[in-house]
């Protein structure tokens, strides 16, 4: 199997997220300002909400992606009340004809003071554990 992880972030907690994942897959966590030119099993896609909707730059890139080079993408992140993204992401996935697997990582991210220190160690190692199904 291969992988990529891309992630998109404004506070860094997606990084986080995205880096212990990455390592978990050996891979190297970038941010979604790289392409994804090589052939990859699995794309796993770190972002998270503001105001509402995901990133005008996440949409951007989801939809600049090759279909013939992307199996699938398995999505992640974390949110400040809002539960999951995945809905926001299948949208522009469908639009380039990129499945998405059923399956997602969502924890609760610091926001102004809200949920402080998330995602923490316990949400890591969820992630790590989350991703382990993959390999
Ligand atoms: C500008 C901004 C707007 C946000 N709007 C929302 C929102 O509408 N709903 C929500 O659940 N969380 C919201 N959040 C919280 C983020 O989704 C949460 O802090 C997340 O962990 C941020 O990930 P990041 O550090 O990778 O950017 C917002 C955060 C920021 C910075």
């Amino acid at each position: 199997m291969k992988y990529a992880v891309r992630y998109y972030t404004k506070t860094g907690n997606t990084m986080r997220l995205a880096e212990a994942i990455a390592k978990e897959l050996g891979v190297e966590p970038l941010p979604i300002s790289v392409p994804v030119t090589e052939q990859v099993d699995i794309l796993f896609l770190g972002n998270s909400y503001y105001a509402f909707n995901i990133d005008p730059e996440v949409k951007a890139f989801v939809g600049s992606l090759d279909r013939s080079k992307v199996g699938k993408i398995v999505n992640f992140g974390s949110a400040a009340m809002l539960n999951s993204t995945y809905k926001k992401v299948k949208v522009e996935a469908d639009k380039v004809g990129i499945p998405m697997d059923d399956k997602e990582f969502h924890c609760k991210g610091e926001f102004k003071g809200i949920h402080r220190g998330r995602p923490n160690a316990d949400d890591i190692k969820a992630a790590v554990e989350f991703v382990k199904q993959y390999k």
